[in-house]
């Protein structure tokens, strides 16, 4: 049994994404509910956006629930990757390559890109059709909006936000909202 905690939008892609793995014994979870669960309950976070989903899985991981699955979609590349870590999620058509490290609940969604050696934190989420080209860096809790592209070798600090469509030229501080193109900080 696959208990996926929410029932959102995201728990629904996800879901989706397990039964095209072959999975079918699957339910939706209430994240207060899991607490009524036995502590190997396999669980996997519907949750999609930060930082409800960041916060709901380390209250969880703190009291006890360690039996995260990753779940990688059937239509993912993932080549000779370093890491993709317990409770992580590579969803439809995304695409890891050699080198390339995900952190323990991170969110790579629909059609991103991680190229050969970025490394892409713990909780961090990277949006439908975002690139993170070779070498480039997304710190832990940082958000990566859909489309954007985050160039080699530059770093999205740690809960960074970079916006929809932008293009990311230099680091990110930690905390930073960036926009635009080039990408500019609003905050
Ligand atoms: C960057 C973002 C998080 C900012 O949200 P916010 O903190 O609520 O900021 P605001 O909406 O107040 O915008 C601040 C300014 O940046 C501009 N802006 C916001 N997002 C922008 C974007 N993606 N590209 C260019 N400009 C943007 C706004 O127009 C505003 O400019 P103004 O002050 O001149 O009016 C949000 O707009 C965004 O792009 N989210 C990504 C959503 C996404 O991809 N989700 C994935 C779903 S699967």
């Amino acid at each position: 049994m696959i208990h996926i905690i929410g029932s959102s939008g995201h728990a629904h892609v996800l879901r989706a994404s397990l039964r095209a793995r072959g999975h079918q014994n699957i339910i939706f979870v209430h994240s207060d509910d899991v607490r009524g669960l036995s502590k190997d309950a396999r669980l996997v976070m519907g949750i999609g956006l930060n930082p409800a989903r960041q916060e709901v899985a380390d209250a969880l991981v703190l009291d006890g629930w360690t039996n995260w699955m990753t779940a990688v979609d059937p239509t993912a590349v993932v080549r000779e990757v370093l890491m993709v870590g317990a409770g992580a999620q590579v969803l439809t058509g995304a695409i890891l390559h050699p080198g390339s490290s995900v952190g323990e609940f991170t969110l790579v969604n629909t059609r991103a890109v991680v190229e050969h050696d970025a490394i892409v934190g713990r909780h961090a989420f990277v949006g439908p059709g975002a690139v993170l080209c070779g070498g480039s860096a997304v710190h832990g809790r940082a958000f990566v909006g859909t489309n954007a592209t985050v160039i080699p070798g530059v770093t999205v600090g740690e809960g960074a936000v970079v916006g929809a469509g932008a293009v990311v030229t230099k680091d990110v501080p930690p905390g930073a909202t960036v926009v635009g193109v080039p990408a500019r900080r609003v905050k």
